[in-house]
């Protein structure tokens, strides 16, 4: 055998040592209300198809973001803006079932154009998107979901990273 030594982690150590990874908001509207919008932070996103443009996303079963999702099988997601870790902080500990996160938080927004969903206007870019299939996968569901279409803002915002440990930090120089 040849290399350096190693040793056998707590998977949960391992699991850490991802970090940086992408970080946005789940955007999503409740058709039984007057389409009341939600939002949460999530981290577990990726591409996971050119053609058609596809995201998979990770939504733990106990959100209420997940019920959301389900139910109208659209939402939007927004890569998080360089001056959005507050509300990233701040929706992540409360839940859309006993807190009205738009209008407590005063969060900006514009009607969205595919969705049915708002965009967040200080985000980096924010992707209208539609459910076209769904996995559980243990206390989690893998959404597939379709980008319809993209927004981005006129003067470009630089991207949050999520460093772990409550960390966050903007991604890269313009
Ligand atoms: C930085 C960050 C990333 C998160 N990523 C995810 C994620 O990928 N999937 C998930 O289900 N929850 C994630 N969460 C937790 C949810 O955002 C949190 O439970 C939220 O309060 C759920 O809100 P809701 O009940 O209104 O849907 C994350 C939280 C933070 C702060």
């Amino acid at each position: 055998m040849t290399g350096a030594a190693m040793k056998q982690i707590p998977i949960n150590d391992a699991i850490n040592l991802k970090f940086p990874e992408w970080v946005g908001f789940l955007i999503t509207c409740d058709p039984d209300a007057g389409n009341k919008p939600n939002l949460m932070p999530i981290g577990w996103m990726m591409c996971c198809s050119f053609e058609p443009p596809m995201l998979a996303l990770g939504v733990g079963q106990s959100r209420y973001s997940h019920q959301l999702l389900v139910k109208s099988r659209t939402c939007v997601i927004a890569l998080a803006g360089e001056g959005q870790a507050e509300l990233l902080r701040r929706t992540g500990t409360c839940s859309g079932r006993t807190v009205d996160k738009f209008q407590e938080l005063n969060i900006p927004f514009r009607r969205g154009l595919q969705a049915g969903c708002p965009l967040l206007t200080e985000a980096a870019v924010n992707f209208e998107c539609e459910v076209t299939d769904r996995m559980a996968t243990g206390d989690h569901t893998v959404f597939a979901v379709r980008i319809l279409a993209a927004h981005a803002p006129d003067h470009p915002i630089r991207k949050l990273e999520n460093w772990g440990g409550n960390r966050l930090a903007p991604a890269v120089p313009l």
